[in-house]
């Protein structure tokens, strides 16, 4: 369990020491009721400090001002959110995360205000989820800790806002996906040798803790169900696969689920079409789809969110064995469709093909999105900015567009078409599962959309977004959480009664 900050929420008062932060904009007012309670001397202070340390409120930029007169605080924290014109560009979630960077010490109070600007209750939420996103720091096998740990010692914190109450209500939701997005980056952070199979799948069991119904598929029945794609992939690892199925059941039983798949390979060697040794380290990352699903499950429990959601994952560790799956094989997967295995480093879309099979014969979901780390290609098409988006349904891909820019968590839509499709036909199989060098994340979507028969589905290829992250402000973690606020706020904007 990763340790996490207290928030309370008051009416603007007096600062109760600690790091005292107050926001001002480009001319360094800050909001009227943050002044009255801060005092003139305190506005003095700040105006002196200012003028001497050149301080202009630009946007995350601060000015400290250690043990400060006439204000009970051992540091006052002044921090810039630019012209008034831009605010309502402001995030207030990568705020949150700037914020969280300057403070130290175990206390801190936000004085929750800007000039000429109803700064709401839901902004005030956004900044405790950005702090909880910033102090995530993945060093539970590090036996000396670095100097500069107590920067992400969890806080105190108090917020003074104008409505405590509704901003109480938000927070404890954003609370919820905050701890959603911290499963998932500890997934993906965990070493392989640890997270395998079994326990990826003891993990995703501790959601019934809050609500969720799990289930665990083991090898009898996956065998017995007939998941011989994703069982081909397992089997050259002496660790045996798993199939989890998580139920939230937040709307009326009748209401039709929404489902999220997500590819969990926990290490991907690239079996007998072994790849080669630099970075394979990074591979431990290719379950990072099934941390995103675990992690939204619990985030969709916590928050109580008012839809029914199933997650399924599909884990299996891909390694070389004399046992492990050949180039030529031919399996027949649970739709009854037959794959050619070329390469059997295109492993993600093998274990894919069944579970995507099974969600959809099992559940008849209203949509189906998956999420796997599951081409390099997208990396060479989009860097690390944007997910791959592939959908055949309009509707569904243009959410997850407007979700995508509400979070900062960017998709961009790429295409389907039969010619793509046409590359994966085999000459002794039904299909092949490699489409050769050319569009190799829109082949390998192809080859995903053969096990969707009319829902309407959309795809994620998360191979740039989930692991090696580029650092933010509200990320400094390897293992990102990819996806779980992006889903979230699919959920809340779209299918929430
Ligand atoms: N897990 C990899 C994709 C990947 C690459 C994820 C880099 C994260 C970073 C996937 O299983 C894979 O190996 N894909 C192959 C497909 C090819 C053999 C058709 C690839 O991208 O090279
Ligand atoms: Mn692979
Ligand atoms: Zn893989």
């Amino acid at each position: 369990m990763v340790e996490r900050s207290k928030f309370e929420f008051k009416p603007f008062g007096q600062p109760g020491g600690g790091s005292v932060v107050v926001f001002v904009n480009d001319a360094l007012e800050t909001g009227e009721d943050a002044a009255k309670a801060l005092g003139p001397d305190a506005l003095a202070t700040i105006s002196r400090a200012a003028a001497a340390e050149n301080f202009k409120g630009k946007l995350k930029k601060a000015l400290v001002i250690a043990a400060p007169q006439g204000i009970e605080a051992d540091r006052l924290v002044v921090v810039g959110t630019g012209p008034a014109a831009d605010f309502s560009k402001l995030d207030w979630v990568e705020l949150g995360g700037a914020v969280q960077a300057m403070l130290s010490g175990a206390r801190a109070s936000l004085y929750v205000a800007l000039p000429g600007h109803d700064v709401t209750p839901e902004a005030a939420a956004d900044l405790t989820l950005g702090m909880q996103l910033r102090a995530y720091k993945f060093d539970k096998y590090k036996t000396k800790k670095d100097a500069d740990e107590k920067a992400s010692k969890p806080l105190k914190v108090t917020l003074f806002v104008h409505d405590p109450s509704a901003a109480r209500q938000v927070a404890k939701a954003r609370d919820a996906v905050a701890a959603g997005v911290l499963t998932a980056r500890e997934l993906v952070n965990e070493p392989p040798n640890v997270l395998f199979p079994e326990e990826f799948a003891d993990r995703a069991a501790a959601l019934e803790k809050v609500g969720v119904d799990v289930e665990i598929l083991d090898e009898k029945q996956l065998k017995k169900l007939g998941f011989r794609a994703l069982l081909g992939v397992a089997q050259g690892s002496h660790r045996e696969a798993r199939v989890v199925v998580m139920r939230w059941n937040g709307a009326g039983a009748k209401d039709q689920p929404v489902a999220f798949i997500g590819k969990g390979v926990t290490f991907d060697t690239g079996g007998i079409s072994i790849k080669p040794g630099a970075g394979m380290e990074d591979m431990k990352g290719d379950m990072a789809g099934a941390a995103c699903v675990v992690g939204l499950m619990q985030a969709l429990a916590q928050r109580k969110a008012r839809v029914n959601a199933v997650g399924l994952i599909g884990l299996v560790e891909n390694m070389p064995d004399g046992r492990a799956q050949r180039p030529g094989d031919i399996v027949t997967s649970l739709s009854g469709q037959t794959i050619e295995i070329i390469n059997t480093d295109a492993e993600g879309r093998l274990v894919l093909a069944d579970v995507l099979w099974y969600a959809q014969d099992r559940f008849k979901p209203a949509f189906m999105v998956d999420l796997a780390t599951l081409t390099g290609a997208i990396l060479v098409a989009l860097g690390q900015e944007h997910a791959g988006l592939f959908s055949n349904d309009d509707t569904l891909a243009d959410r997850l567009a407007a979700a995508g820019l509400e979070t900062g968590e960017k998709v961009w839509r790429l295409p389907l078409a039969p010619a793509y499709d046409k590359m994966i036909d085999s000459k002794f199989a039904d299909m092949k599962n490699t489409g050769g060098r050319f569009g190799g994340s829109i082949t390998a979507a192809q080859f995903l959309q053969r096990y969707v028969k009319d829902t309407p589905w959309a795809h994620l290829d998360i191979a740039g977004t989930g692991m090696n992250a580029p650092q933010t402000d509200i990320n400094k973690s390897w293992g990102s959480g990819w996806g779980v606020r992006l889903l979230d706020r699919l959920v809340r904007d779209h299918y929430e009664g």
